[in-house]
């Protein structure tokens, strides 16, 4: 597929289970977004700052601020989508402040659960249509929603459904309807998902591909297969011929130091033991994604475990030229 093609509907929303890499592969697709010259927003929806720590630190805010060239970043919050909405609707200003606290927020969402995940929706429908409270219009070619983990995505994008089903006259109405367009429409939107190649959330991500058809009535992008060992490409013939108890202590060693470290006796047991960990984990990743492969529809895109403790920007630009290459492949 051209990478063209992948960044033509607007809006990607990526979804996945907590802790897959949602923020991470959002990230990257944000590069290379970037990369082709589009002006990117990423709407992080979680308020955890995971995002601009990945582009070296700061925080994120409601009006977008870039993170780096071509790549902005904000965090949907609540209360100010609530104010933005009330300014451009009814034209509250001043008053907004009251209905806008987090004591009345909190309030009416409670009386009224979803609210808020239109509310969110609503905002990434401004920022689609070039639109803002502010007057100021920031135009972004593409926006990145930085979705909930799990199950409350599907809450979150099935929300605007509930809405419509229960308002049938008015403005609600109608916007909650502008939403559901912008959502199952295939150019404006695509959602991707994101796994780890593990059981439990290839099982969800299987579950997640069925329920966004059934009950958001869309089709997913692309599976993002993250944090994979070993590549598609070695895997098979290589892995298995690979035999870490026959590696040599004293090869080890004198590797080692042409490589310039030394390294003891304890450490050539524990990378040792290490690399016969790494070989049952890969053997054990490879089953899921084929497991993966298997049960659904999309095309996977493998990833690579990044070996480095604590990612930074180096590590996404990494992930991004992945993303370059195996977008291509698809
Ligand atoms: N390819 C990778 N290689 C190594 N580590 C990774 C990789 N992708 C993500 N991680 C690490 O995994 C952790 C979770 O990643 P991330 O925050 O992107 O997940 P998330 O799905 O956004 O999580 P949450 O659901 O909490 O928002 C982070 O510590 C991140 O650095
Ligand atoms: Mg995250």
């Amino acid at each position: 597929m051209l990478l063209d093609d992948f960044f033509s509907p607007r809006i990607l929303v990526i979804a996945g289970k907590g802790g897959v890499g949602k923020t991470t592969v959002s990230a990257a697709l944000a590069l290379v977004a970037a990369r082709r010259g589009r002006k990117v927003c990423v709407a992080e929806i979680d308020r955890k700052g995971t995002l601009p720590r990945l582009f070296g630190g700061g925080t994120l805010g409601y009006q977008p601020s870039e993170l780096s060239p071509g790549v902005w970043g904000m965090n949907v919050i609540v209360e100010e989508a609530l104010a933005e909405y009330l300014k451009v609707q009814y034209h509250l200003n001043r008053i907004s402040r009251m209905f806008t606290s987090p004591q009345f927020v909190d309030y009416i969402t409670t009386a009224a659960p979803g609210l808020k995940d239109i509310l969110v929706l609503g905002k990434i429908w401004y920022l689609e249509q070039g639109r803002s409270a502010g007057g100021q219009v920031q135009d972004f070619d593409t926006i990145i929603v930085d979705a909930q983990a799990g199950g409350h995505m599907l809450t979150f994008l099935s929300a605007p459904m509930g809405l419509a089903d229960a308002v049938q006259v008015g403005p609600l109405r109608r916007q909650s309807e502008w939403i559901i367009d912008m959502l199952r429409d295939r150019e404006r939107t695509r959602v991707h998902m994101v796994t780890l190649a593990e059981e439990m959330p290839v099982q969800e991500t299987v579950e997640t591909s069925d329920a966004l058809r059934a009950r958001v009535g869309l089709v997913p992008g692309v599976a993002f297969a993250n944090a994979v060992y070993t590549s598609h490409h070695h895997s098979q013939g290589s892995l298995e011929r690979f035999r870490p108890e026959e590696l040599d202590a004293g090869v080890l060693k004198q590797e080692a130091k042409a490589a310039g470290f030394r390294l003891e006796d304890d450490d050539i047991t524990a990378l040792i033991g290490y690399a016969g960990f790494f070989k049952a984990r890969s053997a054990i990743q490879r089953r899921h994604l084929a497991g993966l492969r298997r049960n659904i529809e999309e095309p996977v895109i493998e990833l690579p475990f990044l070996f480095s403790a604590g990612l930074a920007l180096p590590d996404i630009e990494r992930l991004a030229d992945e993303i370059e290459v195996r977008v291509a492949d698809i």
